[in-house]
């Protein structure tokens, strides 16, 4: 706990999790896709705005809660979806499932996790989405929503900016497999984080847990994990597919990875209930604009027909103020949260949610605000330039 006392900020997380983590896990866990420009660019981009606080008014009490697709949260900044987190911490998804729960928000599953639907449900009564691409074998898709739907899962969030996966040079460099190979190097780079391989090597063994069975086979037949997932992710998905997965669910449904008006057009039109503006956190495409630079341009495509939701880069209590002034109901963060589970478990994820809670709440009162409905592009001071 002593060193999660010294962190205060989310980016201190990153620099404990780099001391806790092998090299290949933290690069896998920090990169971005070719020269990283875009995962520079999510956060650089926050800088570029201006706030214009208000001055003498009231702001003994702030009030940080919101309704975000008809569920109350505590604070406007929820958990993005990331797979595999056992890989960070062995405590892994449950950990942060119950963290996300203790802070009043939403936390969202990755359908590549390696807690199942059910045992994450069953750890945590707090309100979560699952996440799913479309997979190849519809049936799988059928199987998740009714999972989903037995385990109390809230919301559908399908991921559509991954039809391909990404260029991280930094997983080829470090020769990153799922699971691990061993090599030389990465035995090495394992054994000098004693720690992290001892709960490895003692903790169940790190599977895709919701489709363990299939999965197992696949890797059995000879191909790796990351083989059988890339077979599994259908790149001739279109628009048609996802209303189909719209009617299947029957329920609040997001779609992320959207960074174009004109696909936030297309979404609200097939019935998506929120959009989440997202680039995979500069994991994809390269050289693509910051989630937060598109987001007046969605805003008004958009206009109010379904709840606009962004991450990438978000580290920063005023990164989050800037998001909701300029029109998203809530942000999400991916990287920060596990950064902390590394930094320390369980109780680095409620650190964390301690520190950004209290900076939104320092930036608001700094701001004249006390009330999420006040954050809007009156606090920007040059929301002109940016819309
Ligand atoms: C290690 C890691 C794993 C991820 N896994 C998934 C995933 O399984 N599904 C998904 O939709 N997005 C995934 N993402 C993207 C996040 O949901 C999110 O869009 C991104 O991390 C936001 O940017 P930030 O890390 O700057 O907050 C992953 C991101 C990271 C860093």
């Amino acid at each position: 706990m002593s060193q999660l006392k010294s962190c205060f900020n989310l980016d201190d997380f990153r620099v404990l999790a780099k001391s806790r983590l092998p090299r290949m896990i933290f690069d896998y866990l920090d990169g971005g896709s070719d020269d990283e420009v875009t995962l520079r660019r999510n956060q650089d981009s926050f800088s570029k705005i201006q706030l214009m606080p208000r001055v003498l008014r009231n702001v003994e009490n702030i009030d940080l809660s919101t309704m975000v697709l008809g569920q109350k949260v505590d604070i406007p900044l929820l958990l993005s979806p990331t797979g595999q987190t056992r890989m960070f911490h062995h405590s892994g998804e449950v950990a942060v499932a119950r963290a996300a729960a203790r802070a009043g928000t939403i936390y969202s599953l990755s359908s590549v996790s390696s807690t199942s639907i059910e045992d994450t449900a069953a750890a945590s009564g707090g309100c979560k989405w699952f996440q799913i691409y479309v997979w190849r074998d519809r049936q799988i898709i059928r199987e998740f929503m009714t999972r989903c739907r037995k385990s109390g899962y809230h919301a559908l969030c399908l991921t559509v900016d991954l039809p391909v996966h990404g260029n991280r040079e930094r997983d080829l460099r470090n020769r990153l497999t799922f699971p691990a190979a061993l090599t030389l190097k990465t035995a090495m780079d394992v054994m000098s984080h004693p720690r992290w391989l001892y709960h490895y090597l003692t903790s169940p063994k790190i599977e895709i847990a919701n489709v363990a069975s299939s999965a197992k086979a696949a890797v059995s037949d000879g191909g790796g994990l990351m083989d059988y997932i890339s077979r599994q992710f259908d790149s001739t998905v279109d628009w048609d597919d996802v209303a189909w997965m719209i009617e299947q669910w029957d329920g609040p449904f997001l779609i992320k990875g959207i960074v174009n008006p004109q696909d936030a057009r297309r979404a609200v039109e097939i019935g998506a209930s929120g959009i989440i503006i997202s680039n995979h956190g500069g994991r994809q495409l390269d050289s693509m604009s910051s989630t937060i630079e598109v987001l007046p341009q969605i805003v008004q495509a958009v206009a109010g027909r379904a709840e606009i939701l962004l991450d990438g880069g978000v580290r920063r209590g005023t990164d989050v103020i800037k998001a909701l002034a300029l029109g998203a109901t809530a942000v999400m963060i991916g990287r920060p949260y596990l950064y902390a589970l590394a930094a320390g478990g369980e109780e680095g994820v409620d650190r964390m949610f301690e520190l950004i809670r209290a900076e939104i709440i320092r930036d608001m009162a700094l701001l004249g605000c006390t009330k999420i409905s006040q954050l809007t592009t009156a606090v920007i001071f040059n929301a002109q330039e940016i819309g």
